[in-house]
């Protein structure tokens, strides 16, 4: 299915996901909306990168860097944080690679909520670190992996009147898959592949979810196959076993025993599609190509979208003309060090017109 430019339809960000689409979530007239006006996240269309990694296909990005806080984790946020003010709660914690903390940080400040957040030390993104400290989160650093933090927070939730925003409470999918509900509102049908970075699986689990329920809605009349990556050093569903010492360059994904592992293989498995690895090399070499041939800068576990996309292409799993949507789940200014560590050095010049055409070559 290719879309023609004229068909696409605009979102206006004039509304957050809960009151755009309402009746598809568990909301009610008496639930109190915590809003950052997260999600109509642009579709971009990237026909230079298409060119280049997979010429037989329409790719389009889903810029999700572009909600409040950099990340998908907004539309999830925006329901966990309601429905916990609505059931009366006080405090809410999570476990994070660094978004999900930044996001929760974020709406809790807007619901004056306290938040607590557990962080795998020495590996998450300072952008993100910085997000959470400066919303007045609890920081807490644990020597240890996202796995075992994230061990720690249901330990902790299930014993005091704390809330779990974790994806693995259900009020996170559902406002996550508004995502699949906006492709498809742009472009009339699902794309015929959906490729998404895989970590904790949340987000995969929700897409596949949103899809289903616009089918059944009979908002579209097909659905896309699923086409999940998970990077090499933390590659869980795809080795069949947890990794007990998950490694990679993208933090946001450095994940060995996801929550929602049998979601994303149900995910997987009905729509046809598949979980497959791509190297920290293959991530950072689309990371590069998405913000020079593009302008569209991501953190690098986004980028396992289309690094994925492109190992597939090479492969020659696509037979036929697609369409294809990558999620970019979060923004590349989350992670600056690692742009800065791939690209040459600036160059220094005294303030003088001779020395600026000389290093220029002018
Ligand atoms: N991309 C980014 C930028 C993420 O932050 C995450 C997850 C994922 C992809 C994977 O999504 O877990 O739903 O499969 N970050 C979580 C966090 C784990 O704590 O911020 P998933």
């Amino acid at each position: 299915m290719v879309m023609e430019k004229s068909e696409v339809k605009a979102l206006p960000r004039t509304m957050g996901i809960i009151d755009r689409y309402r009746e598809h979530l568990p909301v009610s007239d008496k639930t109190p909306v915590i809003s950052l006006l997260e999600g109509s996240t642009p579709l971009i269309r990237v026909d230079r990168l298409a060119k280049e990694i997979a010429p037989n296909l329409t790719i389009y990005v889903k810029y999700e860097g572009l909600n409040p806080t950099g990340s998908f984790k907004d539309r999830g946020m925006t329901m966990a944080i309601s429905k916990a003010v609505e059931e009366g709660s006080k405090a809410v914690m999570c476990a994070s690679t660094g978004n999900t903390a930044a996001s929760a940080a974020a709406y809790s400040a807007r619901a004056g909520l306290d938040c607590i957040v557990l962080i795998p030390k020495g590996n998450i993104a300072y952008g993100k670190l910085s997000q959470s400290m400066i919303h007045g989160a609890k920081v807490v650093q644990v020597d240890g992996n996202f796995d075992e933090a994230l061990e720690l927070v249901k330990e902790m939730t299930s014993n005091y009147p704390i809330t779990l925003v974790n994806s693995l409470n259900p009020y996170r999918i559902e406002g996550q898959k508004s995502g699949a509900f906006e492709i498809c509102d742009v472009l009339g049908e699902p794309p015929d592949f959906h490729a998404i970075p895989v970590g904790n699986a949340g987000n995969i689990t929700a897409y596949w979810k949103g899809y289903k329920e616009y089918l059944e809605h009979g908002k579209i009349s097909r659905l896309p196959k699923m086409i999940g990556f998970q990077a090499a050093g933390s590659a869980p569903i795809v080795l069949g076993h947890p990794v007990e010492k998950p490694e990679t360059v993208a933090t946001a994904i450095r994940i060995g025993n996801p929550a929602s592992w049998k979601q994303a293989e149900a995910a997987r498995d009905e729509s046809g599609g598949l979980i497959d690895i791509v190297t920290d090399e293959e991530i950072l070499d689309a990371y590069k190509l998405l913000a020079r041939l593009e302008g569209v800068f991501c953190e690098p576990a986004s980028a396992a979208s289309v690094a994925g996309v492109r190992k597939k292409a090479a492969q020659g799993f696509f037979k036929e003309p697609a369409t294809v949507v990558c999620i970019l789940t979060g923004h590349g200014l989350k992670d600056p060090d690692n742009a800065v560590k791939m690209a040459s050095e600036p160059f220094n010049v005294p303030p003088t017109m001779d020395a600026l055409l000389k290093v220029l070559g002018y």
